[in-house]
């Protein structure tokens, strides 16, 4: 007798151009882990401006559905800034994190962009991870510039990411 072979696939995402309609959907991802959260309004005001692009993962087949992950950048006079990015925190250590800032870096090759700039909270291990496997490095620090719900000061570190 032949017993059927039966495969579990992986969710399969696409890394696609965020939409106006994705607002209300990132802005609730980034909620889930962000002391001051950005609204829907916000996100909505920040995609309206023609420096501002993102990326969405997007479950293959389901374009309707809520995006997994997201990403924010600016770009203006050849130098790019990562506004935020995030994965929703039950689809995380799935590789959307590299794949979105991948989609941001591919996209600054294709405008001939120098460089992408961000800031990163010093105690952020997993983003600082992602980073630096990115290719990035430290080029400044800002002591006690963010602030924990709990009143606790963490420093930011400035990283770069060369792009020619
Ligand atoms: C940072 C973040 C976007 C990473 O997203 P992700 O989809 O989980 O990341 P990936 O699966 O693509 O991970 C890529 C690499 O980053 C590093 N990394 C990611 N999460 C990590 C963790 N928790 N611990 C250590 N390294 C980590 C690893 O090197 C990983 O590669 P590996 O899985 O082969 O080891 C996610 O943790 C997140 O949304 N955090 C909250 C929001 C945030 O802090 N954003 C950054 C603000 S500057």
């Amino acid at each position: 007798m032949r017993i059927p072979f039966i495969a579990t696939r992986p969710r399969d995402y696409a890394m696609e151009a965020l939409r106006l309609s994705d607002s209300d959907a990132v802005a609730a991802i980034h909620r889930e882990d962000f002391a001051r959260p950005w609204s829907g309004d916000e996100f909505s005001a920040l995609l309206g401006e023609n420096t501002v692009f993102g990326f969405a993962a997007r479950q293959v087949g389901r374009g309707d559905a809520a995006p997994a992950g997201f990403v924010l950048a600016r770009l203006a006079a050849g130098e790019a800034e990562i506004l935020t990015v995030a994965v929703s925190r039950t689809q995380r250590r799935q590789g959307l994190g590299w794949r979105l800032m991948d989609a941001v870096l591919r996209e600054l090759h294709r405008q001939r962009a120098d460089a992408l700039f961000l800031e990163v909270d010093e105690t952020n291990e997993p983003a600082l991870a992602l980073y630096r496997r990115l290719g990035f490095r430290e080029v400044g620090r800002r002591p006690a510039y963010y602030r924990a719900a709990d009143g606790r000061r963490t420093g930011a570190l400035v990283m770069r990411r060369d792009l020619r």
